[in-house]
Order: structure tokens, then C-alpha cells, then sequence
């Protein structure tokens, strides 16, 4: 059997041609210049949350969510594991990356009015999208419990707390009881490995299939005289 009979074999059963169509060889606006580059910022942002995740998965390994054994593990991760300083850089720096490639991304789609009809859905979902960053910034952020990582959220659920109405409920909910200690960490540790990827792989479906479904929209063009 050849490759190209395997191919079409699969295809007859799944569909995939379709699939890859749908994918692969839709139509891309033409902008030129540096305007293009703008238009590599989702797949930018798409590229370093599937980096997160791949890293994220690797420091897990190693990494211990108690408050005993947090510090030394990620220390053990950055000393003894092979490659473990690389992959935390990664992980690290990704972080930052991922919060600034979103917001650029943001902007681009906010300055070419990519937001209006009929890619409404699209924003709304992108903004769950935003909103789920920086829920990993925030909880990743106390998971290596050294006193930057302990101050800082402090500080986060402080302002949670500060919420009229719902804020002492919020800041007792995110810390687990009235204090920071053991529950904060296996609460954060639980939010950022498992609630907030599986409801952020649910968005990222849904905000992939509406840009795919209504195409990327075209640059937009000053409006010629007359008409
Ligand atoms: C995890 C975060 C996100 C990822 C991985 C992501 C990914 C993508 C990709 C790959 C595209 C198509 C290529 C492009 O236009 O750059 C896109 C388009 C789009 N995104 Fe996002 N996005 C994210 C967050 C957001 C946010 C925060 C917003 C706005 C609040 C947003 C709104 C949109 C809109 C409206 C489009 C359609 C643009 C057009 O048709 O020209 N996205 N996104």
C-alpha cells in the first residue's frame, strides 16, 4: 500500500482531508510589511501556552506542592534534575511571555476592529482567554513558596479581599481558611495544574474553531473617496 493510498484510506473513514483543509489551506489576508507580524501574535501565544504545558508537566515531576518541601524541591529541580535549570527557565520566562504576547495580541485585534461583527463570540471568549493568564500568573506565582512568591500573594489576596460584598468570601475561598498555610498552596497547586488548563484547553477549542469557522478578518483599509 502506498502513502498515498493510506491517505486516502484515512480520509474515506475520518475526514481528515476536510480537516486539513479546513486548517491548513484557508484563506490568510494579504497585509504586508511589519502589519503581517501582527497577524503571528495568536499563533505566538498559541506556540508558548503549549510550551507552558509541556514544561509545566516536566516541573511537576519533581515538584512537591507542601509548604515543607516546595522550596527545596523546586532548588532540587534547578540543581540535580538534568536539564531542571532549563526547563524552570523555560516555564519562567514563558510566564512573562505569555501575559505580553496576549495583551499585544489583544491590541492588535482591538486597533483593527477585528472584535466587530461577526467576531463578537471571538472576543468574548479571548477576554475568558486573558482572564485564565492571569489566573495561571497568580497561582503559579506561589508555587515555588519562597518569600517573594508568599508576600506577593499575600499582598493578590488582600485585594481579592477588599471586593465589596464578596471580598472576605473570595480572600477565605482562594487561602483555604483564614490564613495563608498548607490549604492556599494545595488550592493554588490544584488551580494551576488542573481547573484552570482543562477549562482554558475548553476556551482555546472554542476561540480556535470561531477564528478557523469566520476566517481572519482583512486588514483594515481607509475608505476610498466617494464611496
Ligand atoms: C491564550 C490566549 C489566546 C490564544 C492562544 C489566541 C489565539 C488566537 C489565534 C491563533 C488567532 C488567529 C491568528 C491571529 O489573528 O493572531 C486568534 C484570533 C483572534 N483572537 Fe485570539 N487568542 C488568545 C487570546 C485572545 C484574547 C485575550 C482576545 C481578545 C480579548 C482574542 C481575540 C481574538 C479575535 C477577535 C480573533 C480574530 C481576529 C481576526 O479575525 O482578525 N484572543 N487568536
Amino acid at each position: 500500500m502506498t502513502p498515498r493510498a493510506c491517505w486516502d484510506w484515512a480520509c474515506e473513514r475520518t475526514g481528515l482531508d476536510r480537516v486539513w483543509d479546513a486548517l491548513m489551506a484557508r484563506h490568510i489576508p494579504e497585509a504586508r510589511g511589519p502589519v503581517a507580524w501582527f497577524y503571528a501574535l495568536g499563533s505566538a501565544t498559541l506556540f508558548v501556552f503549549t510550551l507552558q504545558a509541556v514544561t509545566g508537566a516536566l516541573l511537576a515531576m519533581n515538584y512537591v506542592p507542601s509548604p515543607d518541601h516546595a522550596y527545596d524541591s523546586v532548588r532540587f529541580i534547578g540543581s540535580q534534575v538534568l536539564f531542571g535549570r532549563f526547563i524552570r527557565g523555560l516555564h519562567h520566562w514563558g510566564a512573562s511571555a505569555m501575559v505580553i504576547l496576549v495583551a499585544l495580541h489583544m491590541l492588535r485585534v482591538y486597533f483593527m476592529a477585528a472584535y466587530k461583527y461577526p467576531r463578537e463570540a471571538t472576543w468574548i471568549v479571548g477576554v475568558t482567554l486573558f482572564t485564565l493568564v492571569m489566573g495561571f500568573s497568580f497561582t503559579g506565582y506561589l508555587l515555588p513558596w519562597d518569600q517573594k512568591a508568599y508576600w506577593a500573594t499575600m499582598v493578590g489576596t488582600s485585594i481579592a479581599g477588599q471586593t465589596p460584598v464578596i471580598g472576605p468570601y473570595m480572600s477565605k475561598v482562594l487561602l483555604g481558611g483564614a490564613e495563608m498555610g498548607a490549604a492556599t498552596m494545595t488550592r493554588f497547586y490544584a488551580l494551576h495544574v488542573l481547573v484552570l488548563p482543562m477549562v482554558t484547553a475548553a476556551a482555546l477549542g472554542a476561540h480556535l474553531f470561531l477564528v478557523v469557522w469566520h476566517g481572519i478578518s482583512e486588514p483594515p483599509r481607509r475608505k476610498e473617496q466617494g464611496s
